[in-house]
């Protein structure tokens, strides 16, 4: 029996999600066609051709100019953008009850909430430690106002919230105040689904719930009637690869009333004046909006919205499901032969409220670190794109590998002024500590080859050691690996 038969009889369900790969061979036929092994899906998703080709069909073939204006091609180029906010607050299922307002993308969603938001003293911002950088940058605007923030701790080895401390957190709020909570739906470290009802559970105790969706959407389905956070964020090149350079914000009605937004500028005033100097935000998400949108490019966010719809978020979800199954059994499974682990693996073991996120590390036969950055050159070379580091996420890095404050101040000590990360993560490793990941992630155009392309190589590891297969670092400004020393 070939592996792939073995993993049909381990997985049924697989065969139901026949008809992506049709969709993976008439719609991303290019990963074939280069050969490619693409495994950052909680990076960024993969277009299918015929959203781009709509697209550029709907650019070239209409005279589209800059909305809000009472000419023709503004008015054709507004139908258009509301024609996308529609579809985006009809595909949440957020009708009636939410305002969408288009970012650049989740980050910049983030930030709305965060400058808006109305800290006082006596209120609290609540965060997860498992959360995406975007979201502890909230922090800086709750301190600018005197507000602490408190870190909801995970459990190891499984990286989940630790439910009984996270209640005596919400608890502890004074629910008169302003309080801010924020978590992740989906962990872009572990691929942990975290429960969605600490939603109610939180505002029940007098707390806004920030619900960060960006990993979670793309496999999943949120349904605004039924979970009902008061703000949601997204971007879209997660869900369908295309358009980059749009997010979301969806913000409950009852919750909009709440935000003070500290400027206005382009396109969010109704009335401004330089000699009196006074001004009327426009009302709904035109007050939101800063500038000029990406008008040219929200519609094709309606464009990936119907794909998805059309390809089916269940058959997504049971596919990846599937493969992140077999992808855990395999890794846990790789050995050495004096039997030692090859492979660590971060989050949970299992497919229970998790998603298709995985992120590990390879050990040697000794137990030794493996450098992650190395392993994505040897995998670059072989045609496999997955990322290392910390993914923005080092709440969720720092309780995988329990690092403690000074385990940081130890590493920091160890370089000094200068910011090299190599010499940190070389500082941390001496402490049997590692300060980055390797994260795999599958989306809509996978299948059992891509999966199966990676055990095989990682099984390449077996019996070598740290030292032989070696160190790098990455330069991020030349993009280029640097080795040690040189
Ligand atoms: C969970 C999560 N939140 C927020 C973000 C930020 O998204 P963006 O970089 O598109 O703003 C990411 C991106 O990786 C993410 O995974």
């Amino acid at each position: 029996m070939t592996a792939y038969h073995q993993f049909l009889a381990a997985h049924p369900d697989y065969a139901t999600t026949g008809a992506l790969d049709d969709l993976r061979a008439a719609e991303y036929a290019r990963l074939d066609a280069h050969g490619q092994v693409y495994l950052d899906y909680t990076g960024g998703g993969l277009h299918a051709a015929s959203q781009v080709h709509e697209h550029a069909q709907m650019l070239s073939g209409q005279v589209l100019g800059n909305p809000h204006s009472a000419s023709p091609s503004s008015i054709k180029m507004t139908q258009h953008v509301e024609q996308a906010r529609a579809a985006v607050l009809a595909y949440f299922n957020g009708g009636g009850e939410y305002t969408a307002i288009f970012t650049l993308n989740a980050s910049g969603a983030l930030k709305l909430v965060g400058e808006s938001f109305p800290f006082e003293t006596r209120g609290k911002l609540l965060l997860t430690a498992d959360n995406h950088n975007s979201v502890n940058g909230i922090r800086e605007f709750a301190r600018a106002k005197g507000v602490t923030t408190t870190y909801a701790p995970l459990t190891r080895p499984e990286l989940r919230l630790d439910q009984a401390t996270l209640d005596g957190f919400l608890s502890d709020a004074d629910p008169a105040a302003a309080n801010l909570f924020a978590f992740p739906a989906q962990s872009n470290f572990s691929g942990v689904k975290h429960p969605l009802d600490m939603v109610a559970r939180a505002q029940s105790k007098g707390w806004h719930v920030l619900l960060d969706a960006a990993a979670f959407v793309p496999t999943n389905r949120l349904d605004l009637r039924v979970i009902t956070p008061d703000f949601v964020v997204m971007s879209f090149y997660k869900m369908f690869g295309y358009p980059t350079g749009v997010g979301c914000l969806l913000v409950r009605n009852a919750s909009l009333a709440a935000l003070r937004r500290p400027w206005f500028g382009g396109g969010t005033v109704n009335f401004a004046t330089a000699q009196g100097q006074m001004h009327v935000l426009s009302r709904g998400e035109a007050g939101f909006e800063d500038g000029t949108l990406n008008y040219l490019g929200i519609p094709a966010v309606a464009i990936g919205l119907r794909h998805l719809e059309n390809v089916g978020i269940h058959t997504i979800q049971t596919r990846v499901n599937c493969l992140t199954d077999w992808l855990i059994t395999q890794l846990l499974a790789l050995r050495h032969s004096n039997d030692r682990p090859m492979v660590r693996l971060y989050g949970p073991a299992n497919m229970v409220q998790r998603g298709a996120t995985v992120t590990l590390n390879f050990y040697d036969p000794h137990g030794h670190l493996v450098d992650y950055r190395r392993i994505e050159e040897l995998a670059g070379e072989e045609g496999i794109s997955l990322r290392t580091g910390c993914f923005c996420n080092p709440g969720a890095g720092e309780m995988s590998e329990d690092l403690n404050e000074d385990d940081m101040r130890f590493g920091i000590g160890q370089i000094g002024a200068e910011i090299n990360l190599l010499r940190f993560s070389q500082a941390l490793q001496a402490r049997g500590k590692s300060a980055g990941a390797i994260r795999v992630s599958t989306g809509i155009a996978s299948n059992f080859a891509d999966v199966e392309r990676f055990m095989a190589f990682a099984a390449r590891f077996k019996d070598q050691t740290a030292l032989t297969i070696g160190a790098v670092t990455f330069d991020i400004e030349s993009c280029r690996v640097v080795r040690d020393g040189g």
